[in-house]
């Protein structure tokens, strides 16, 4: 099996031609329930990073229903300093005519990048984070007051992965590697699980489940009067 690994593409503009050609097709399936997402990354000797995302959202953004801005990659030297508060201050992307953007950061974030991150990301695009683990993104969900929706992933393979990301704040739910060992069939098991997991546990559907561990923890810590 040959994997793409670390952001190998070809250039920009191939990949927005490519995009263009299937543009119709894309539409079809889009209306189908099938979005297309586009991940940008920074060019690895790029010496001016931001540029580098703006370009990609005006040259792609008109191609892609959303987007992903990578921050996470540990592939790429430099990505994760772009965490950094004044790296994020991609005013230029606000005014942009542009479908959502969704950024996706690393898992291991000191407390200052993540307070940073989620004000930064809540002033210039309020249209979501992709976290990885449970524990950062339950941190991320506090720290965005519960104001951007989260997309958790990593390690999803039956209902109870699904559920533990929901639980914690996630609205939406990727996977890849158990598509990989699985194949396709994993995506019915995994909903059907989470729909016996959801009755279980009283939920009548995925949105009441979203957050549900901070709810149990407000509640708990709350003074009795
Ligand atoms: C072989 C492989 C290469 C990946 N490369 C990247 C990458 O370059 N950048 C990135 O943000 N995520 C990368 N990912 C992460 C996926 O986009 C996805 O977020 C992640 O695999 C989901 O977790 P899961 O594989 O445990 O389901 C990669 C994953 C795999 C398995």
């Amino acid at each position: 099996m040959y994997f793409r690994y670390g952001f190998n593409s070809c250039v920009l503009t191939s990949v927005q031609e490519r995009l263009k050609a299937r543009k119709h097709v894309q539409s079809e399936l889009t209306k189908a329930g099938k979005p297309l997402g586009v991940n940008l990354a920074k060019n690895k000797l790029s010496t001016d990073a931001v540029l580098d995302y703006v370009e990609g959202v005006r040259t792609l953004g008109p191609l892609a229903d959303f987007l992903v801005l990578n921050v996470s990659s540990p592939i790429t030297p430099g990505l994760r300093d772009l965490q950094g508060k004044e790296e994020l201050q991609w005013d230029s992307l606000r005014s942009e005519n542009r479908p959502p953007v969704l950024v996706k950061i690393a898992p291991d974030l000191s407390t200052q990048d993540k307070q940073d991150i989620a004000e930064v990301i809540m002033e210039f695009c309020d249209d979501g984070l992709m976290v990885t683990n449970t524990t950062v993104f339950s941190e991320m969900c506090t720290l965005a007051r519960g104001k951007l929706p989260i997309v958790g992933f990593v390690g999803v393979a039956s209902g109870q992965d699904a559920l533990d990301k929901i639980r914690a704040g996630a609205s939406l739910v990727q996977l890849y590697t158990a598509l990989v060992y699985q194949g396709l069939p994993v995506v019915n098991k995994i909903k059907i699980e989470l729909y016996i997991l959801l009755k279980a546990q009283g939920f009548t559907s995925v949105a009441e489940a979203v957050g549900a561990d901070h709810r149990v923890t407000e509640k708990t810590v709350k003074p009795q009067n």
